[in-house]
Formats: C-alpha cells, structure tokens, sequence
C-alpha cells in the first residue's frame, strides 16, 4: 500500500526515530486505551499512549493530538480508531446484508463514504472489514461479515479495504483498514460468542484464511487477532498465525492489535499465570497493540530488563506502529482528521444517503413471490402494515452503528407512506412486541388486516439480537411473531412477509405458507425508502444470499460447500447422512434470491477439455432475460473436483458477473478458469 521508493524512506525515518526513543516511549507506542483522553493527559505527555479507540470528534481528537504532538519528548501522533462497521453516521446495511449485492463496486463506494466520515469526524482507522467466514447462524457476529464462502468473503474483502483506504493512505479521507478476527473466530463451537473453535489446519486455510490473506493483498494496514483459542492455542498468544503465516507467508507490513482486552484474556484461557506472562506471549507471538489490557503498559520494560523478551523483539513492534502512522501521513499532518468544517459539512449528505438507499435497494433479497403478488401496485385502496419491526427506527441500525441515530432512519411505514399517493389507506398496528411473548394485541392486527387489500408483515430481530456476544440457541423468529403471521395468514389476504434480521432465520413454516417474503436484513438509514422501493417495484430485487438459510437450528452448521461423505444423503436407504425429522437441503441455499423477471441460462461451453498448468479456460454462458421487467443477475460458476488426493467440496464458488438485463435481452457472459481456481491443500498440506 505504498511504493518500496517510499517505503524504504519510510524504514529510514522510523529507525532515526526508534534510536532516540526510551524503553518506556517505545512500550507507549504499543499501548491503546479506549476513550477518557482527559484523565489520561500525563501519559499521553509522557509518550506512554501510541493510540485511543472511541474519541471521536474533529475538536476532542485535535484536543488530545495536540498534547501528544506540542507536549510530548519525542512529538509522535496519536492514532484515532474506531468500529466504523458499516458507516459512520449516514448507516449503510450491516455487512452481511451488503455482500448480498455481489456488487463490489458498491460495496467499495459504500465504505468510501463510510470513510469520508468517520475521516471527517477525527478518526483514523477502523476495526474493519470484518471478514471472518461463518458457518454457523447462531453466532451473532454472522452479521457483520460477508457470510460463509471464503472466495465471494475474499472479494468483498478486498473491496472493503480498497473503499476504506482509498488509493493513497495520506488523503485526507482515506481511512486505514483493520482486517479482523484473525483467525476463525466464526468457528465458535456451537456458535456460542467467544467458544473454543478446533479446526484442523485444512479447514483453516482454505476456508477461514484466504479473506485475511485477500486484505492483506488489498493493502489492508492493520490486522485484529481474535479472541478464541484455536486448538488449544488462543488466538492473541498464536505466533504460527501471527508471525509464521502472517509475516512469513504472506509478507504483510502493518501492524496487528489485539482484540479488547484479548491479551488479559490469555489468563482466562489459563495459557499464562499472570498479565506479564500474557504480555510476553502477546508481543512474542506478534501482536503489536495491546487494546485495553494494560498489559504492555505494565508489563514489558520489566519483562525487557529480565531478558524475558528482546530489544529487537520490542523494536519490531514499534517500527510496525510507527510505519503505518507515517505512511498515514500523521508525522506531517498529526491534525490531519480535526477539520471541523469538514465534520459540519461531510455527514449524512444527500448524495450520502442517497448511495445508502441505492446499497439498501440493492441488499434486499426477495426469497419467495408466488402467483406475483410482488410488486405491489401503487394504486392499492386499503394497505395493513404490521409488526414490531414495521415502525422501528432503532432496529434498522443493526449492531455496531457507529454515530448512527435513529431520528435519521426512515421506517417501513414512513417509507412506504412516503411512496403512496393520499388514494391508499394505509394502516399500522404492531400486533406484538419483538421478543416478548404475547398476543394481546392481535385482534386489532387481524381487525386491520381484514379491512385491508394487502398484509404487508415486518417480523424479525431487533439490531441488538445479532452482533457482538448476541448468539441464539433457536433461530426461529423470536417472541408471538410467527403466530402473528399465522394468525394473519389465517385471514385469507395475501400477506407479504418482510423479514428484518442480522442472520439466516428458521422459519419453515412461513416458507411453507405464505406467498411473498422478502428479506431485508438490517438496512441502515434509508431502510424504508429502499423496501418501499422493493415492495412496489421501483427497484427490481437483484440480492444473493451469502450464507444459507436452515429449516431448523438443528441443521446448523449448514454451508453449501460441504463434503459428499461417504453415505451422501438417499431417502430411502436409511444408513444414509441424513436426519429422521428434516431433509439436509438448507431452506434457501446460499447464491439464492428471486427477481420480478426470470433468467434462463443456454449455452454452457468451455473452451478447452483440459487445463494445463499456466494455462487457463473460458467459461462461458447465455444469460437471457425472459420476463418483461428489466432486471439484474448474479450469474455464479461453481467447481466440483470429482477425484482428487483429498476429499473435496460438492460445490464451491469460482467466478460471478453481475449483468443487467432488459426485457427479452441476452448476454453472453464468460469467466477465466485457472489452475490456481483449482488449486487445494493435498495431502501433504502442499498447495496444490
Ligand atoms: C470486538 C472488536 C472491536 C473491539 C473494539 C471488541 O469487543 O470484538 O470487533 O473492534 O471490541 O470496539
């Protein structure tokens, strides 16, 4: 992410730096404290504090850069970091929903302007992409990825450092990146937050690894360790991770942070005897940073002066620190961020909300229309909206909103009623709490929806059911809301199922019953604007789910790219790989998600029989669209190794394009297939 010119000035600069600097300024600059930059002033002027989280503000941040650069021995800026998850004030859809767009470009624009804000706002970095693969939807963190498969996860990860860091890291809204939760943390045993996770290696590297390794390509300046152990070895005390494969395999040259407190936690883990012994593992094993342990900050000199650590082991990890705040630019502009007309002027803009409903449009994923009752006409005489979620400004925010506020977020019923001219009447009663079991109020619900053409239910999680130490053991739609639906159902109307979550959900039944469900995730700001968009055809659904939908909490994990197993699953041969109560097929696969136009697919053709190393094929295919509305696709090719040295997936994801189609128009659309797309572990563990 820089030129090697550059770079090695860089190395120049940080080395002349590093040979004035004390044990202690050196440890400082290892050491990040959230928030309370006021009662910590002594050490920022002592040079003892490299970095805060959570101060925020282009006034508090200059404040406290002030003190570090005017006061402090040596003048070395503070770095400002923050979870810009999924924008900063202007709330895009969570991750998940975004990677459901397939739409890099937009993905990339989104954090663009994520960046632009949070840069305006005095911050520096985010802990962001997080692009940790997930299997398992119980866990809650599913919501900020980009879902289960390691090539689309790659993709998009490597779009979102590119929107977050911008061509070149000085610009003034250009946000350094945090690729996070190295490694695995989405393998929590039983989707439980923060569980053990034990992977074998294979399982490591070709599925939880490559979205790091594709940040890292992308440029990405800095890396989070994880919180859980992988067989048997926590994440924040794991130097085959963090050095071996990290630094060795993959050459990468920023600096890495511990998660909160992770360092601390290693005593928990019961893997060091006290916060020296953790310090020690964490700096040995390659973490830089320590958020929040006061690990380092107690703990290294000493460790230093009994030789239980090294003076180039120390220096190492300051010169990462160091690199990255002047590749930032922060030696020549430390205020870089503190631009308070910017903060006036650069937050929730109309262009920025305006790419907010265009992502939110565009992460929508209808996953069921029978007989069309999608797109709802707009000339409709009587309209029901109900549920807990239709009116909910708060939910639509998701987990880890940053600056978002519900006073910016427009509801399904401001959008729609925006939508509609005064000809319909549109009605609105919750029918039940979210979570709360009760059906007190479903005689008016069904009073309502008996007066009404159309049923328009929005059932679901709210924000803060899904994100951080948010798992669920039963993934069916919390609280009365299915018998809500079934209740609503029972009426004879047709009712459309608008689903507002931040993970797959079980709802078999609804699947089953009911004739229209779209699902919209967590959508940001412009939430209801982007499903009114939807529910009345302005914009024709084009999402892909990124992570499969189980009929039941039983099934999970499910992933689409699993194993054959030796008994693949046959009805009617019982020592099969199967369930007695439930098929294996997920509810909704992953790639899945239907348009209000069809596509047919003619013409498969590859180029060649064979593929020779160095070499590499053409796939290609007719895409046309045989509906009468224009409409996107997301045309996905997937590979299946047959016979090989190991057992392989049935499927995985190998190249997707997506097209725009009008009606009646086709497209020839071809992908390259190269070895490398082919190339796995074998059995010896060489990448094959
Ligand atoms: C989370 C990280 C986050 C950090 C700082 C931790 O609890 O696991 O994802 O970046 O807090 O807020």
């Amino acid at each position: 992410f820089c030129s090697l010119r550059a770079q090695s000035l860089i190395d120049r600069q940080v080395d002349s730096l590093l040979s004035l600097m004390t044990v202690d300024e050196k440890v400082g600059q290892l050491v990040q404290y959230s928030g309370a930059p006021v009662q910590r002033e002594t050490l920022v002027r002592q040079g003892r504090i490299g970095s805060f989280l959570n101060v925020l503000g282009a006034n508090s941040t200059r404040e406290v850069q002030r003190i570090a650069v005017e006061e402090s021995r040596l003048k070395i800026p503070l770095i400002f970091g923050f979870d810009v998850i999924h924008g900063y004030r202007t709330t895009f859809p969570i991750p998940l929903a975004t990677a459901c767009s397939w739409d890099l470009d937009l993905i990339e624009k989104a954090e663009r302007i994520a960046a632009t804000e949070a840069t305006a706002a005095g911050v520096h970095w985010t802990f962001s992409p997080m692009v940790d693969i997930a299997r398992d939807p119980r866990w809650g963190r599913i919501a900020e990825g980009a879902g289960e498969d390691p090539y689309l996860g790659s993709a998009v990860a490597a779009a979102r450092v590119r929107g977050f860091q911008g061509p070149d890291l000085k610009s003034p809204t250009s946000l350094l990146a945090c690729a996070k939760h190295f490694a695995a943390y989405g393998g929590a045993e039983g989707g439980r937050d923060y569980n053990t996770v034990d992977i074998s290696e294979r399982t490591l590297r070709e599925i939880y690894l490559p979205p790091f390794k594709a940040a890292v390509d992308a440029g990405a300046g800095s890396l989070m360790c994880s919180f859980n152990e992988i067989a048997g070895m926590p994440s924040s005390a794991n130097r085959m991770l963090l050095t071996d494969i990290l630094r060795g395999e993959w050459k990468f040259k920023g600096f890495v942070v511990s998660d909160w407190n992770s360092i601390g936690e290693l005593l928990q883990h019961g893997v060091a005897a006290d916060l020296k012994e953790a310090a020690i593992l964490g700096l040995k094993a390659g973490v830089d940073m320590d958020m929040e342990a006061d690990a380092y900050h107690n703990h290294l000199a000493s460790a230093l002066q009994e030789d239980r650590i090294t003076a180039s082991q120390l220096d190492e990890a300051v010169r990462r620190v160091l690199r990255v705040k002047f590749q930032l630019g922060l030696f020549e502009n430390p205020y870089r961020n503190c631009d308070t007309d910017r903060e006036r002027r650069d937050i929730l803009t109309p262009e920025h909300r305006e790419a907010a409903r265009k992502t939110a449009q565009r992460s929508i994923v209808l996953l069921k229309n029978q007989n069309n009752v999608l797109p709802l006409k707009k000339e409709l005489k009587t309209l029901a909206i109900i549920g807990p979620l239709a009116d909910d400004k708060e939910s639509p925010l998701g987990p880890w909103h940053a600056m978002g506020k519900p006073e910016d977020v427009i509801s399904v019923l401001g959008g729609i009623k925006a939508k509609l001219g005064t000809g319909t009447k549109v009605l609105f009663t919750r029918g039940c709490e979210i979570e709360k079991p009760s059906m007190s109020g479903f005689t008016e619900a069904l009073d309502l929806a008996r007066q009404a053409d159309v049923v328009v239910v929005v059932v679901g999680e709210s924000g803060q059911m899904s994100g951080e130490a948010e798992s669920r053991s039963n993934i069916g739609l919390p609280g009365s809301q299915e018998d809500l639906v079934r209740a609503l159902h029972g009426t004879g109307k047709p009712v459309v199922v608008v689903l507002m979550n931040g993970r797959p959900l079980a709802v078999q039944w609804i699947a089953e019953n009911v004739p229209s469900i779209v699902e919209t995730w967590f959508l940001g700001v412009e939430t209801g604007n982007a499903i009114a968009d939807v529910l009345f055809g302005d914009y024709n659904p084009s999402g892909k789910l990124t992570t499969s939908f189980p009929r039941a909490t039983g099934q999970v994990p499910i992933y689409y790219n699993h194993k054959n197993t030796g008994r693949p699953a046959v009805d009617s041969v019982k020592w099969t790989s199967k369930y007695l109560d439930l098929k294996n097929s997920p509810l909704y696969p992953f790639g899945y998600g239907l348009s209000y136009t069809s596509f047919s697919y003619l013409n498969l053709e590859l180029s060649a029989k064979t593929l020779k190393p160095a070499e590499s094929l053409l796939v290609s295919v007719t895409v046309k669209n045989t509906g009468n509305r224009s409409g996107e696709e997301v045309v996905q090719m997937y590979a299946r190794d047959e016979v090989a040295s190991v057992t392989r997936p049935v499927r995985e994801l190998k190249g997707f394009q997506k097209i725009s189609l009008a009606p009646g128009e086709s497209k020839r659309v071809q992908f390259s297939l190269t070895p490398e797309d082919l190339t796995f572990y074998d059995r010896d563990m060489k990448w094959t």
